[in-house]
């Protein structure tokens, strides 16, 4: 029987899954992930490493250990490696919160954090989710350090920057409930547009796809999901589904569960291929390692493969898919 990657291979479609560094430096104590990234995936994304907190202990350090070993064993592993995330508000370092700047400041040092990460990778990252979450929920542009110092042109910036030193890179603007027909999905489009009208070096959209019980609009159906992949599409962007993971509320665990999370994986694997997107990453390779161990409102096994690395109907339904195709 063939893995998913094979499969993957064959259909020309990138499966990925999103790697926390913690559990990757265990490897080669734990070898069943390395393992099971090489024979299942042939996309890797650095989950955590490449944030600016994990990146920059200090002002003037950087700490490129756990990166590098992410990036590496993609690139060692014939494996598209994606960059997450050169610019986000969340997980920047103590030290920055805590620095008096000037306007132009931010703006040098944001453009030399970018000019440094990208350049240090520009033969090695296939794509960069360059700006991360820069639209807020209700579908204003969200206040972050960077758009007050800079205003919306910091996007327009941190593209150019990006694209100053990493031009073979896919450049990615990434965002959470932009699925479905919502008030900030429509922001995330107008923001798209104006960025492309102005000639920014943008190729493409993440739609990160965490389907939690407590994101409104998080568990669209596969036409809504489809429809809004078809809308990014045509604005001359590509579409990647960067980031997914499925769980529950504690009121909802029904016996079929399983079941029933398989079956939203393979639809919505089936909505971005059936509308021009050839990607989907999972935030995390197995239900041991996702973001959502230890929280009392959701089910902690979002993922394909259980805290044993075994396949879960999850894993099945989309090798399914691909097999038909
Ligand atoms: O590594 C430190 C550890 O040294 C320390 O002892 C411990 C104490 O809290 O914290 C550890 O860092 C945590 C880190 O995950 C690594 O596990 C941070 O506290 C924790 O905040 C961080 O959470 C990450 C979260 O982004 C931050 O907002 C998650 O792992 C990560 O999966 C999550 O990923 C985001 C994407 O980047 C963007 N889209 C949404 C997605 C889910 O929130």
């Amino acid at each position: 029987e063939k893995t998913l990657r094979e499969l993957a291979d064959e259909n020309d479609v990138t499966i990925g899954a999103g790697v926390p560094a913690r559990s990757f430096r265990q490897y080669p104590d734990d070898p069943t992930l390395a393992q099971t990234l090489k024979r299942e995936f042939n996309a890797i994304t650095t989950a955590n490493a490449l944030k600016m907190g994990p990146l920059r202990p200090e002002r003037k350090v950087y700490d490129f250990d756990d990166a590098d070993a992410i990036v590496n064993f993609g690139v060692e592993n014939d494996m598209t490696v994606r960059g997450h995330t050169l610019l986000w508000h969340k997980q920047t370092p103590e030290w920055f919160l805590a620095w008096d700047y000037t306007d132009d400041q931010l703006e040098a040092f944001v453009r030399d954090h970018i000019h440094t990460v990208a350049g240090r990778y520009h033969d090695k990252v296939d794509v960069w989710d360059v700006v991360n979450e820069a639209v807020a929920d209700d579908g204003s542009m969200r206040e972050t350090m960077w758009y007050e110092a800079m205003g919306e042109a910091y996007l327009d910036k941190a593209f150019e920057w990006a694209n100053d030193v990493a031009p073979n890179a896919d450049l990615y603007y990434n965002d959470y409930e932009i699925a479905s027909d919502n008030d900030k999905a429509d922001a995330v489009y107008d923001l798209l547009q104006r960025l492309l009208d102005r000639g920014v070096p943008i190729d493409g959209v993440g739609i990160q796809m965490h389907s939690l019980p407590s994101y409104q609009h998080s568990r669209e159906g596969p036409e809504a999901v489809g429809a809004n992949i078809r809308r990014f599409k045509d604005l001359g962007l590509d579409v990647q589904v960067t980031e997914m993971d499925v769980a529950y509320g504690p009121d909802e665990e029904f016996d079929d569960r399983l079941e029933h999370q398989a079956q939203y994986y393979r639809d919505v694997l089936e909505a971005c291929l059936d509308n021009g997107c050839d990607t989907l990453i999972t935030w995390g390779v197995h239900d041991a390692g996702t973001w959502l161990q230890n929280r009392y409102d959701v089910t902690s096994d979002p993922l394909l493969f259980d805290e044993n690395f075994n396949p879960k109907p999850a894993y099945d339904a989309i090798r399914d898919l691909l097999e038909s195709r």
